[in-house]
Order: C-alpha cells, then structure tokens, then sequence
C-alpha cells in the first residue's frame, strides 16, 4: 500500500509553466526527498497529490489504480496527508482541534472533545513537543505550527505522508524529533515524500532523492550511492561555493549596546554589543527567548528592565522613563529594519503585487508628491537583480510566487525601507534553495561591508556559524554562550543551548 505513480504531469499558472511532463514514482516503505531550486514546482508536484491543485494534463495512479483527486477530502480517502509549506492552521480553533481537523473523534454523532484533547496530548507528547492542545493555534510560533500540522498528517494516518518543508523555522533539537517521526512512519512501510533545501537532513533521511528543476523532472539517485554535490548540480546546473563570513567587515564602533535587559517569561538579564559591520548570530532551542528578545529590539515584545542604546544615545531605559522602542514605527524611524519568520502570517500582502510588497512601505514619490513610476521600476529592477527574485510581472500576487521568492521579496522590503542601522533578520533562509542562500549570505556580507549591523536569528546552525561573525547563545532565557568566530564548533554551541556549559570567547566577556 502506498505505492505512488505521477505520470507526465503539467500544470501552468497563466503564462507560467510551473511543471511540464514530470513523472515521479514513490514506493511505499521509502522516504522519498524531493529537492529543486526555489520555483522548481516542487510544491507544485506535492499540492496535485494533496488534492489542493489540479493538474493540467498527466496521471496519478495509487498501488496501480488511476485516481482523480480533485479536492482534499478524496485524497484523504485515498490514504495522503499533506503538511503544506505554508503553514494552514486555522488560528481561531485550538491545537487539539486543528490536529483532527478533517478526522474529529466524535461519539453519536458529537465531538468528543475531552477524547480528542486526551488523544492530541498524547501524539504531541510522543512527538517529544511541549504544546498545551487548549491554546489556540494562532497564537503559536511558527516552529510550533509547523509541529501541529505534522500532528494533524500523523492524525489523519494515511499510507502517504508529504511533509512540504516540514522543519524550514525547527531547529537541530526539533529536527532530530522529527527525524524520529519520519523513520517510524517508514518503518509502519508508509510512503514519505519529503521536500527540503537542507541537504544535510535530505543525506540523513531519505533512502532516494528526485531532482527537479525548472517544472521539468532531472533525476532520481539513490541517496548512499549519492553525494550532496552531485544533488546541487544536478538541481543548478553548476556548481555552488560554500560562504563564510569575513572578520574583515566588522568594526570596533558600537552601534548597538543592551544591558541587563529583561522580559519576563522570556529572557532575563541579557546584555551585548553590536558593532558597525558586525553580523551577529542568536541560537538557541525553541522557546528559549531568543526570538523574543530580538523581537524586542524591534519594538515587538516589551522588557521590563534593561537599557539599549544605538549609536551612543539612551533609546530604550525601562527605570528612567526613555522608550523610543515602544512600536516597530518608532524602531524603523530610528533606522532598524526587519525580516519576519512568518512569512505567511504578518510578512507578505497576500493578495498584493510583488511591486507593492516590495516597494509598499518605503518612500518612491517624485517631486510633485506623486508615485514616481520610473523611479519605482528602477527600484524594484535594482532588488530583482541583485536578490535574482524570479516573477512573471510586477504586479503577479506574491502569494503565487514560490516561497523562496516570496522570501527574497521581504528581504528587498526591509532594504528598501531604508533602515540604516541595523538589520534584524528572522529566520532570512526560511524555504530558500542553497544556490539564493549563497547568494543571500553574500549580500549579508556586502551589507556588513557597507557598515550595515546586522542581528539574524536562526534555527539552522550552520547558517548561523557560516554568515556570522559572532554568536549569542541563549537557553532558558539567559545568555550561556558569546563566541567570535575563532571559537564556531557546533558542538560548543549545542552545549550551551542545552544548558551544559557557557563560553565565553576571551574578548566578549562582559
Ligand atoms: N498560484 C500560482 N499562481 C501563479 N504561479 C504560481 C502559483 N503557484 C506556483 N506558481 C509558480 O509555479 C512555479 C513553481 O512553484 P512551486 O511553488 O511549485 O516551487 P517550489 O519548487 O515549491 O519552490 P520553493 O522551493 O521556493 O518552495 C513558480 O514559478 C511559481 O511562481
Ligand atoms: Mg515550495
């Protein structure tokens, strides 16, 4: 059971062909890991099966049966849960509701809502996550999304399982949980189609790998008899040069200092200095108050004590009564910009063009008080190129643009809105494919070099010891790790985000 066919599948979005004459074929007891660059039509390929899109032409055939699958609810029949790569709880219902979303338990009838909350804490528990199933989904993080919505394909127990980006905001710790997941499903002989940028994760999973590019099926290989090279060239065409950050671009003038700020429930007494030039990294597991302490200095989250400083001047003092950091308006006025993680939920204008999602908050109007078109053109002309965002027109929706265009879309926003200080990067490779992460880690450094600081926070390791040139660590709240680059060794800092020892590199004491 769960063998899948996929036979010359098409499929166009007006002018755009997302895929042309792909066939794929998934047996059952294999993770299957589907890899591609950003707009390859991997998603594409996965919502066809999921019921969610139509193909224009091809077949699907399921254990040697033709099958139409024209909505959801027939692809659950047929045994497919899908984890799409844009999160889609529904905020307003609970956890426990959203994980049996489409497979309520009920009794004569009527949900059973005490069983289904017993049965939600329990799956949530043999995942290893701490979610409570009465909070309600919207109010959750987006690492803890993605957890429900792995729930709610585990709940609905089909054959296939299609996990679409599934660990794109979950960090190592969270990664490893899921690895578990993924192999018991393997092991019950279940069909797992995993799409993911992080090859590391597609070598460790998976026992083959399809390769598409450009709407059009490359290749499958068998993953032991494979290389991470051989996979990338087969995705770009070309090969791809691995980043490391240059100590050369940070300065000695601090722009931004934090001392002894706190949040309670969050983060406690943390303080750093952030230098011109300086690319410094936040790890940590999930829940640890790193995001909430970034976000804080955004205007998002509000401590209460501590000070911050930018560029020598008091801009946020709890006990002596200066907050210019109350709102993110007065954190942009001072020059701070900002890249959500959640791209979906307060990042894009869904129903808006790629031109006004790019362009919509910053300044572009001539002389007259008008909006300057030639000006906006040469704008959004001068972000396509340099961040190779790839659209039809500058008026396409971005919600159709593939997620990792979608992402480079927030990047060119935060830039065009002319922060000046400092750069504050949530989770900036989020569903990025490896050859725009390079590129994204260069303009990082680029922008380093022009005197830009930057503050990213992110859950992938290795993108955090290969873009930055300082780490913080920070676990249960408190800082246990500040390390310059000659100290970067994953291990070092995995300890101190479990709590097992602290490090400080000798010039970051203090
Ligand atoms: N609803 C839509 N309307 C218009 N174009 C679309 C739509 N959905 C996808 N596309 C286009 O189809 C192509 C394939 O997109 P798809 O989302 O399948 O890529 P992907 O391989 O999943 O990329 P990523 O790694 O960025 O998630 C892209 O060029 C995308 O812009
Ligand atoms: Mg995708």
């Amino acid at each position: 059971m769960g063998e899948v066919k996929l036979n010359q599948l098409s499929k166009r979005f007006g002018g755009v062909a997302a895929l042309s004459d792909v066939s794929l074929s998934f047996r059952s007891g294999e993770i299957h890991a589907v890899v591609g660059e950003n707009g390859a039509g991997k998603s594409t390929v996965m919502k066809i099966l999921g019921g969610i899109l139509q193909a224009d032409a091809g077949t699907i055939e399921i254990d040697g049966r033709l099958v139409e699958i024209p909505n959801v609810l027939r692809a659950r029949e047929l045994g497919i849960s899908i984890v799409c790569q844009e999160l889609n709880l529904m905020p307003d219902l609970t956890v426990a509701e959203n994980i049996f979303l489409g497979c309520l338990p009920t009794k004569c009838g009527v949900v059973n809502r005490r069983e289904m909350e017993r049965r939600g804490a329990e799956l949530l528990k043999s995942m290893g996550v701490d979610i409570s199933v009465t909070s309600l989904a919207g109010e959750l993080s987006v690492a803890c999304q993605q957890m429900v919505s792995i729930a709610n394909a585990l709940a609905i127990g089909g054959d296939i399982v299609i996990l679409d980006e599934p660990t794109a905001a979950l960090n190592t710790r969270e990664v490893e949980t899921l690895y578990g997941i993924v192999r018991d499903l393997k092991r019950q002989g279940k069909t797992v189609i995993y799409v993911s940028h992080r090859m590391k994760e597609i070598f460790d999973l998976s026992d083959r790998i399809s390769v598409l590019r450009d709407g059009r099926y490359v290749a499958t290989v068998e993953t032991s008899a494979s290389s991470e090279d051989e996979v990338v060239s087969l995705m770009v065409g070309r090969a791809v040069t691995t980043h490391r950050a240059s100590v050369s671009g940070r300065g000695d003038e601090v722009v931004m200092s934090v001392s002894g700020l706190s949040c309670v429930g969050f983060y406690e007494d943390i303080s750093f200095e952030l230098h011109r030039g300086e690319v410094l990294g936040f790890a940590g597991l999930m829940g640890c108050g790193k995001d909430e302490l970034v976000k804080s200095l955004f205007g998002l989250y509000r401590p209460d004590s501590g000070v911050v400083s930018l560029d020598g001047q008091v801009i946020l003092d709890v006990g002596g009564g200066v907050d210019k950091l109350s709102c993110p308006r007065s954190a942009i006025e001072l020059g701070i910009g900002y890249v959500t993680e959640d791209r979906k939920g307060s990042g894009i204008f869904a129903a808006m063009g790629v031109l006004d999602n790019v362009l919509g908050g910053s300044c572009r109007l001539n002389k007259f008080g008008l909006l300057d078109d030639e000006k906006e053109a040469a704008l959004l002309a001068e972000y396509t190129e340099s961040l190779d965002i790839k659209y039809t027109s500058r008026d396409q929706a971005i919600s159709s643009l593939s997620g990792g265009n979608q992402q480079k879309c927030m990047l060119a926003r935060a830039l065009a809105t002319q922060c000046e200080r400092v750069l504050i990067l949530m989770e900036p490779t989020r569903g990025i494919d490896v050859g725009a992460k390079s590129e994204i880690y260069g303009l990082l450094e680029e922008l380093s070099k022009k005197g830009m600081s930057i503050l990213v926070v992110s859950s992938e390791l290795s993108e955090l010891l290969s873009t930055c040139h300082r780490l913080c660590v920070v676990f249960q709240g408190r800082m246990t790790g500040l390390l310059d680059q000659a100290d970067f060794d994953e291990e070092l800092v995995m300890s101190c985000a479990t709590g097992q020892r602290e490090f400080y590199s000798g010039a970051s004491k203090g």
